[in-house]
């Protein structure tokens, strides 16, 4: 079993400008850039991208940075997703895990990001329609034509996982899903197996036991719940929202550090070895997760408890 304390990994999807077709411009590139930096100098090495990201800026302004930082591709490692259409075929979302659409979106993230090779493919969601043989041609040809190094998935069960893995020659390294503590259902599921409690919360059982048990590192999105815990100006908490601010705004000033470090320490100190994907693309909220492992290191059994329960708003059966 993976020890605890992940890594943090920064999340792209805020980058580029606007989700529509229209083009980027000087201030995007800028804010990319300040970004990364940002992230770097907290210790971060992998950024995650998607095609669908921006409808492709975020990648795009990434490439601009990329194209004009002499040296810094080799000094990161990227990631990007394929598998979702947004507005295609008259259709507002479809999944596409089909040999073209990989080989398509991926050739096209690598022009956008202005690189040779991606180091991780992630499979964004599972495709009902997707044939495994097909994943594992597509994945297989890309991975010796040196445009993809490892492969991972997002959004998908143990089950899943293995049933891709089946057919594949290469081992699934990643499972991105939504996990934090506003977003529990990882956890929950773990202690309300046959509890009608249970039945409220939606994860598949055993994902989290097959990642480890199987060297798939787990990322989290999601994993600053927007801001909810933590200060995001639109968010009208609950009760149980508003106590867990507060307890972990106590925490953070105890232990002399941020809240945004104890929220992502919280994520960490499981033994999964969970690695928080963090989404803001404000410098300063960047660096404030800068303390999360050392966070998750120290922190107790009873302060890890005492969040959850303080998240739920009520006691664990
Ligand atoms: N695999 C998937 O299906 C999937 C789905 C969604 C996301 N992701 C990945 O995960 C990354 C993170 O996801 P996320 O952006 O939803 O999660 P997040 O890191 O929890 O949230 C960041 C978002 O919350 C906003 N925010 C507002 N106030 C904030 C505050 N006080 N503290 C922190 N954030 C605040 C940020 O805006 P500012 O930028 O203004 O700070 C930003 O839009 C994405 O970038 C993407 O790479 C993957």
């Amino acid at each position: 079993m993976a020890n605890g304390h992940g890594r943090l990994i920064y999340g792209c999807m805020g980058l580029g400008g606007s989700w529509d077709g229209t083009s980027y411009g000087a201030a995007e590139i800028d804010q990319a850039a300040a970004v990364i930096d940002a992230a770097r100098g907290i210790g971060v090495e992998l950024f995650d991208h998607a095609d669908i990201y921006r409808s492709g800026k975020s990648e795009a302004v990434f490439g601009e940075v990329l194209a004009r930082s002499q040296g810094l591709r080799e000094n990161i490692k990227l990631q990007t997703k394929c598998g979702i259409r947004l507005g295609e075929r008259g259709l507002d979302t479809h999944y596409d895990l089909s040999r073209e659409a990989i080989l398509e979106r991926v050739n096209g993230s690598l022009k956008r990001l202005q690189t040779d090779y991606v180091d991780l493919l992630l499979l964004h969601r599972p495709d009902p329609l997707m044939d495994p043989h097909e994943v594992a041609a597509a994945v297989g040809q890309l991975m010796a034509e040196g445009k993809v190094r490892q492969l991972g998935v997002s959004n998908m069960s143990g089950a899943q996982i293995a049933f891709l893995q089946d057919e594949l020659e290469t081992p699934i390294v990643a499972n991105q899903l939504e996990m934090s503590l506003l977003r529990r259902d990882w956890v929950e599921s773990t202690v309300l197996v046959n509890h009608p409690e249970g039945r409220g919360y939606s994860f598949p059982h055993g994902t989290v036991e097959y990642c480890v048990a199987n060297g798939v590192e787990l990322q989290a999105y999601g994993s600053l719940a927007q801001g909810r815990f933590t200060g995001a100006q639109s968010a009208e908490l609950s009760l149980a929202e508003s106590a867990t601010a507060d307890k972990l705004a106590e925490l953070a000033a105890e232990k002399n550090t941020t809240p945004e470090s104890v929220l992502l320490g919280w994520l960490m100190k499981h033994p999964a070895g969970i690695s928080p994907v963090v989404g803001t693309t404000n410098p300063a909220r960047i660096q404030a997760c800068a303390d999360a492992a050392g966070v998750a290191a120290g922190m107790s059994r009873a302060e890890w408890y005492g969040l959850w329960v303080s998240a739920r708003g009520n006691n664990i059966p």
